[in-house]
């Protein structure tokens, strides 16, 4: 499928998300779409997928001008698109979804049994390992992003567009998606892939186009879009280097322990994070950490262990759990789980601090003091009165960001913090967290990143299948060894190498 987008535009109030906007879109072709949090990429490709209507321009498929009034008439036409924000049903099991989205529902009577054989028969050949009957709830991140794609596939699409599919995803785990969007594009399908990441550039693309204030800015072939000259279209100039976290925090007292704790398929984790000290978790997804951090930050009831703070009893078994002023939690996903989308960005940012407000809240106040911080942390547009859900997925993270790390907490526990950031607002977000350090907080850093983790981090703890197997000093290890260590081919789980060690490394 051939398309052709041509001056595209798209105003939301105030905010003119899309400005005269040219792409093309080739078949058998892997076109990377790049540009700073709020440049309009999710909305250019939200009015491909009909579920936004141009405000200006044409969309051309085949040679044919069509308009797409509606997701139904994108998927009617052959386009497919994985969003920032997973839509799979939570409480449905992954078969249910697949179901669901063939929507053919006439077609299932009479021929289930054997509908249903030959639909898990292309899950397991497609998503290796994700059980049909697992509710989606309980998949790991990296399940979710390849049930979205065997989705896209059981649909057919010809062209399919991806909204930051490896945000949060290990290496290892990211090859895997890139191999089956390589296979989508030998079959011809045209496969748009937003990132902010240049090396999924590197990994996958054939072409790479750069939005800037709205505006596609460059398209051209891969070849011809090294990272500086990538940056250059994204923002002009290369922002500056973070300042790594100074000292060593060794001799420092603990601030946070994690005792002993069990929770989902995390088993007796013990670790201690020290005043000031940066503590990388990393693992493949379902190792184990989301469901640690969630128990840290009170969002997940503990089997067994203990959670302290300060020497105070934060988490136990059959405790409620409370939010705590004095923790900092930046979840992963969260739109789901850590802003009302409804509600204002100043309310959003005053949510922790709700119990110390006065009954009568002066709103003018709250909006003043909104308006330091969306400013302080570059949050576009930096209107207090806009609802959260109104934002650009970076923005989002940003202003999450905003309320947590502002408060001056005991210790801060962040996953993936700067997931779909661009490389400004990133840098930002790390001064901020490292600063938090350089001021005494303890941090429990959660990412994929393995680069960021070895040059940022004191230690570095690995969780592989539930546990912590290795706790490496940052400073003595590689990323060759921490890979190892993710993947279970290192250490005593001792995973034999053979069969999956070239997709560890490749
Ligand atoms: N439904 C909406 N209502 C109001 N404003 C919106 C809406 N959707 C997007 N916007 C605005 O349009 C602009 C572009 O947003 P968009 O989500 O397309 O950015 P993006 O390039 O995908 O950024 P990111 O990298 O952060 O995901 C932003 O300023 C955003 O706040
Ligand atoms: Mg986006």
């Amino acid at each position: 499928m051939h398309l052709l987008l041509s001056g595209i535009g798209k105003r939301f109030g105030a905010v003119q998300a899309v400005v005269d906007a040219d792409l093309e879109i080739r078949p058998g072709e892997v076109l990377s779409l790049l540009g700073e949090n709020g440049a309009g990429k999710s909305t250019l490709m939200k009015l491909l997928y009909g579920v936004h209507r141009p405000d200006a321009g044409s969309i051309t498929i085949d040679g044919r001008p069509m308009s797409i009034d509606s997701p139904r008439t994108a998927v009617a036409l052959g386009i497919g698109m994985v969003f920032q924000q997973s839509t799979l049903i939570p409480a449905l099991s992954v078969r249910e979804n697949l179901v669901l989205a063939l929507g053919e529902g006439r077609w299932w009577i009479g021929r289930r049994g054997q509908a249903l054989r030959a639909l898990d028969e292309r899950l397991q050949a497609l998503a290796p390992g994700v059980d049909p009957e697992a509710a989606v709830a309980e998949l790991s991140l990296s399940q979710l992003q390849l049930v979205e794609l065997v989705k896209l596939r059981l649909r057919a699409a010809r062209c399919v567009v991806l909204d930051e599919p490896s945000a949060a995803l290990a290496p290892a785990e990211a090859q895997r998606l890139w191999s089956l969007i390589r296979a989508l594009a030998a079959d011809g399908v045209a496969v748009v892939l937003i990132t902010h990441k240049l090396a999924d550039v590197r990994a996958c693309a054939d072409r790479v186009a750069v939005m800037r204030a709205g505006r596609v800015v460059a398209q051209v072939g891969a070849a011809d879009a090294d990272d500086d000259r990538i940056v250059g279209w994204m923002v002009g100039e290369a922002p500056p280097a973070v300042r790594a976290p100074s000292g060593s925090p060794a001799s420092r007292p603990p601030r946070l322990w994690i005792k002993d704790v069990s929770v989902g398929v995390a088993r007796g984790i013990d670790l201690q994070v020290r005043a000031g000290e940066i503590l990388g978790l990393a693992g493949i997804s379902g190792g184990g950490q989301a469901e640690l951090a969630e128990a840290i930050a009170g969002a997940r009831p503990i089997d067994a262990g203990e959670v302290i703070l300060d020497g105070e009893l934060l988490r136990a078994p059959r405790r409620a759990p409370s939010p705590s002023s004095r923790l900092g939690v930046i979840p992963a996903e969260p739109l789901r789980n850590a802003v009302a989308p409804a509600l204002s960005l100043g309310v959003n940012l005053a949510l922790r601090r709700f119990g110390e407000l006065p009954f009568r809240v002066d709103r003018a106040a709250l909006e003043r003091q909104a308006a330091q911080l969306l400013e302080r942390f570059a949050v576009r547009p930096a209107d207090p009165a806009a609802p959260a859900g109104s934002l650009s997925g970076g923005n989002l993270q940003k202003l999450v960001a905003a309320r947590e790390l502002s408060q001056r907490p005991a210790a801060v526990v962040a996953c993936y913090p700067t997931m779909g950031l661009d490389v400004t607002a990133t840098a930002q977000v790390y001064e901020t967290l490292f600063g938090l350090a350089g001021d005494g907080t303890a941090v429990l850093w959660i990412s994929e990143d393995l680069d960021d983790l070895l040059h940022y981090a004191h230690r570095i703890a690995v969780m592989f299948e539930g546990r912590v197997v290795r706790v490496l000093d940052a400073a003595q290890t590689t990323a060759f060894e921490l890979g190892a260590w993710m993947t279970g081919l290192a250490g005593p789980v001792g995973r034999a190498a053979a069969g999956s060690s070239d997709e560890v490394f490749a």
